[in-house]
């Protein structure tokens, strides 16, 4: 095992990487990335349960590469690969299932809500649900303890399964009285939190009320317009701290910036339109440098093909090392 503590996360290729993956995952990720061990991946069977269509599947794929790349991933320093590349994450997934209670996976969130709404609309409590939704956490408990993770930096959203990966890793050492696995906690700082999305719903690929990253100018403006606010006039002063705008604009502005708008809302006089340009200035200014790299990389598939495979040797031998020790652990080696 190495000594470095090891950071690790993935992002599924189910849709254009939006700002609430940079904040909730790309950004937490990359700094840790400085201070850790570091393997990032591109989740593509994950990937799957949602996407049918293999074309705009192999198109996401290479979208969420180039995002982690324009942001700044440096692959010698990173470990950078695709899941499916790693065969061996799914030796471990196998292994995994029986050290997992029925139980654990019928609490995901994502499972529950699907088999909930099914029962509220007086459907069949099983309807769109397949075995990969449901297994969901065991594969992503693979990823997490084939590479014995310390810290996983994602979004809120993904505490729930970082816990069950931790579980999983101590039922499994439980039953054979060994620390054969590393047991994972999730990562989060002050500025980890829920993005929120032009609906004022949590910002998600599944909910179409994203702000891409790396859209052009006038359409990441045009995106911005469609946040929605209240209907009070110009004149009227408006509570910046329940507004989506302010809430968005905080994360990127300055201090100072932060404090100006503020005041702006609390005299009245600003109409929604105003503000919503003043987070478009903001947010432009971060992601035009992102944006000039993404472009480039996004035509130069077979770059990131090479780099993808290089990754993917690299975590096939920690990957291997780890299914040795395992598999000698429980009696198959
Ligand atoms: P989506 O919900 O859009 O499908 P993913 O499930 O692919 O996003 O998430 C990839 C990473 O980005 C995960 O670590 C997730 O927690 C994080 N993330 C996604 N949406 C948000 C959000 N609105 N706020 C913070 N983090 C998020
Ligand atoms: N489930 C994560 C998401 O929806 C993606 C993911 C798959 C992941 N495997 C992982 C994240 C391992 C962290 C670690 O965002």
């Amino acid at each position: 095992m190495t000594m470095r503590k090891v950071s690790l996360t993935g992002i599924k290729p189910t849709g254009d990487p939006h700002i609430g993956n940079y904040v909730g995952s790309i950004k937490p990720a990359l700094d840790l990335a400085k201070k850790f061990d570091a393997r990032y991946f591109i989740a593509d069977y994950h990937a799957l349960n949602q996407i049918k269509d293999p074309k705009l599947l192999k198109d996401y794929i290479y979208e969420i590469a180039a995002a982690w790349l324009a942001c700044g991933l440096n692959p010698d320093e990173v470990l950078f690969y695709r899941q499916s590349d790693v065969p061996e994450t799914f030796d471990l997934a196998t292994i995994l299932m029986a050290s997992t209670p029925k139980g654990l996976l019928n609490r995901a969130h994502a499972y529950k809500a699907m088999i909930q709404t099914n029962q509220a609309e007086g459907k069949d409590q099983d309807i769109g649900v397949n075995m990969g939704l449901y297994t969901y956490p065991v594969l992503m408990s693979a990823d997490i303890l084939l590479f014995d993770t310390n810290f996983v930096p994602v979004g809120k959203d993904q505490f729930q399964h970082i816990e069950m990966a931790a579980d999983i890793a101590q039922a499994l050492n439980y039953a054979y009285k060994d620390d054969v696995l590393v047991i994972p906690e999730p990562y989060s700082t002050p500025s980890t939190q829920t993005v929120i999305g032009l609906d004022g719903r949590k910002m998600s690929k599944s909910y179409n009320n994203t702000i891409p990253m790396f859209l052009p100018e006038k359409k990441l403006r045009k995106r911005i317009m469609k946040i929605v606010t209240n209907s009070q006039v110009i004149e009227e002063p408006k509570d910046p701290e329940t507004c989506s705008v302010f809430t968005l604009y905080k994360l990127f502005a300055s201090e100072e910036q932060i404090e100006a708008l503020k005041q702006r809302y609390l005299a009245g006089g600003m109409g929604w339109g105003d503000a919503k340009q003043e987070l478009f200035l903001v947010l432009n200014e971060h992601l035009s440098p992102y944006r000039e790299k993404y472009d480039v990389l996004i035509q130069d598939r077979p770059y990131i093909d090479k780099l993808l495979k290089e990754g993917s040797e690299k975590a096939r031998t920690i990957a291997g090392e780890t299914i040795r020790r395992v598999r000698k652990a429980i009696g198959i080696g």
